[in-house]
């Protein structure tokens, strides 16, 4: 069976890595790895890649940014010609992100099948752009592979066949139980004792200059109790650039590789966050996790994990983060299937489908 991986952006990365070496061990499976650029720079892609201990990719589409239209045509563009001479017998796509979406679209456009892993997802906020590509390409995949039961449920109610969905577990798990070690070996100079961790890059947060100043002060006061480690998207340093914002007593840094990030997120008091995964990661090491969103698509990370979502609320956070430096964090536990063997399960679904009928 020809398999095609197809991923584009740091949140993806992570996804397929266990995905790939799950797959490498069937007999009868052949893989090849599309990059489509989305993501360029060395510290988004590069260093993910050699961490993860990724392959290198077999094409690299080279899209880069642009608008969501463009970019999402771009790869559309580029990635049809990819499958009309490779001839797949599965496509497998990542996470929500505009990789995800055009290469849905180009699949089933072709009469391909594929597979998305993280399906199910929903925050039911459609000014995401990140659910507009979970609502496409869950209702375009052949295979949905769920992370959590709210994701089963999510599908069933959008009218999925229940034979199309696997509820396997979470893959970008899977990562970081394999990787954990590794990273909490890295070493800690220059690393306070106690510190909060903070990312942020949704368009929401930073795009626009009132919304990211109010978050850049509530982080400001933050910084009084405890030092601030931020290591800053490309788009959000930007835009602090851009609006000449105040960041003065926060450490900005650039995005850190995989293995850093997660060492410094196991040890963090607390994280402060707007990412998806993060929440997902928090929440499997016990780590109190503060999402400055008003929804997640990860309830479960709510509901038994360590995550409480505050918005831009600086009265919240603040009431939120003295509870976690009084040590009273609300405390979570690991929802079921994050226990590092999700991937295989995915090759299990994949390999046990034979042929192409079988994937109908
Ligand atoms: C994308 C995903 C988002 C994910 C995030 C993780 C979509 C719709 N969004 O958002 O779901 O959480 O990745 O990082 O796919 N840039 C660089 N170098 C890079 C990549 C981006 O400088 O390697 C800058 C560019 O100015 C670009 C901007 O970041 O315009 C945004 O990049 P883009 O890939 O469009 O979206 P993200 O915000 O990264």
């Amino acid at each position: 069976m020809k398999i095609f991986h197809i991923v584009g952006a740091r949140p993806n990365f992570m996804k397929v890595a266990p995905v790939l070496r799950a797959l490498a061990g069937r007999s009868g499976v052949s893989q090849t790895l599309i990059h489509t650029g989305q993501h360029y720079d060395a510290n988004m892609s590069d260093v993910f890649f050699q961490q993860l201990e990724i392959p290198v990719p077999d094409v690299n589409l080279e899209v880069g940014s642009g608008t969501h239209a463009k970019q999402t045509a771009e790869i559309m563009v580029r990635v049809e010609p990819i499958l009309l001479e490779g001839k797949p017998d599965l496509v497998l796509v990542y996470g929500d992100v505009n990789s995800t979406v055009a290469t849905a679209l180009v699949c089933s456009k072709l009469g391909g099948r594929f597979g998305h892993v993280e399906a199910g997802l929903r925050s039911f906020d459609r000014t995401m752009p990140e659910e507009i590509n979970r609502l496409v390409t869950d209702q375009l995949a052949d295979l949905l592979f769920t992370p959590s039961e709210d994701g089963d449920i999510n599908l069933r109610r959008e009218g999925v066949r229940a034979d199309k969905i696997h509820r396997v577990g979470n893959v970008m798990i899977d990562s970081l139980v394999k990787l954990l070690p590794a990273a909490q070996s890295k070493s800690k100079n220059g690393i306070p004792g106690r510190y909060a961790l903070v990312t942020l890059h949704r368009p929401a947060n930073v795009d626009e200059e009132t919304a990211l100043k109010g978050i850049l002060e509530s982080l400001l006061d933050v910084s009084r109790d405890l030092a601030v480690i931020f290591p800053a998207h490309p788009r959000t340093r930007q835009r602090i650039a851009d609006f000449g914002l105040n960041t003065s007593q926060l450490r900005v840094l650039d995005p850190l590789p995989y293995l850093d990030f997660l060492g410094l997120q196991s040890r963090a008091t607390v994280v402060i966050t707007d990412s998806g995964g993060i929440q997902e990661e928090t929440t499997y090491l016990g780590v109190p996790c503060l999402t400055m969103r008003e929804n997640t698509e990860r309830p479960i990370t709510v509901s038994t994990g360590t995550n409480v979502l505050v918005g831009r609320d600086a009265k919240k956070l603040r009431s939120e983060l003295t509870r976690v430096l009084a040590g009273k964090a609300k405390r979570g536990t690991v929802p079921p299937l994050w226990d590092g063997h999700a991937a295989e399960r995915i090759a299990d679904v994949v390999a046990g489908a034979r042929s192409r009928a079988d994937l109908q």
